[in-house]
């Protein structure tokens, strides 16, 4: 089944719910992994929306993404335990090393990073996940180890 078709089937599934946007919106994501351009226009069509509508909603929740993710995800925790260890500062050196944001990824698609409120492991902040495995105690060395390793 082609993106579109595969779309028009989501919206028909979801359409007798009311507000249908943001259902639809989800398993678009589950299923592609991001909202691709297209599927914009088909859901837009469907709802009687506009384009600019649907990118609107995309945009505006940080669950949505307008691109693939990259290869490899890197979550910071940002909670108070963290906070209260300097992830701040640590977030800001991460972000102007890779030279994204919060929610982008690199150029080359390696490397998503997002936030993350608590990873569980307050008691060892700043802690970060990195493709699902979580780590103590980071510092921007070890960071940078670790994505040169994965990016290789
Ligand atoms: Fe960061 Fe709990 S606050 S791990």
């Amino acid at each position: 089944v082609d993106e579109a078709t595969r779309v028009s089937e989501i919206v028909e599934d979801c359409r007798q719910l009311e507000g249908p946007l943001l259902p639809i919106l989800h398993r678009v994501q589950e299923e592609f992994g991001y909202i691709p351009e297209q599927a914009k226009q088909v859901i837009a069509k469907a709802l009687n929306l506009s384009r600019a509508e649907v990118h609107g909603v995309v945009t505006f929740y940080h669950d949505f993404r307008d691109h693939p993710a990259g290869r490899h995800s890197l979550k910071l925790c940002r909670a108070e335990a963290c906070q209260s260890m300097g992830c701040d500062a640590l977030a800001e050196q991460v972000k102007a090393s890779l030279g994204i944001g919060w929610h982008e990824t690199t150029p080359d698609g390696a490397v998503t990073l997002e936030p993350v409120y608590c990873l569980g492991l307050c008691a060892s902040a700043p802690a970060a996940m990195l493709d699902g495995e979580i780590y103590a105690r980071v510092d921007e060395d070890c960071l940078t180890e670790m994505l040169a390793e994965v990016r290789k």
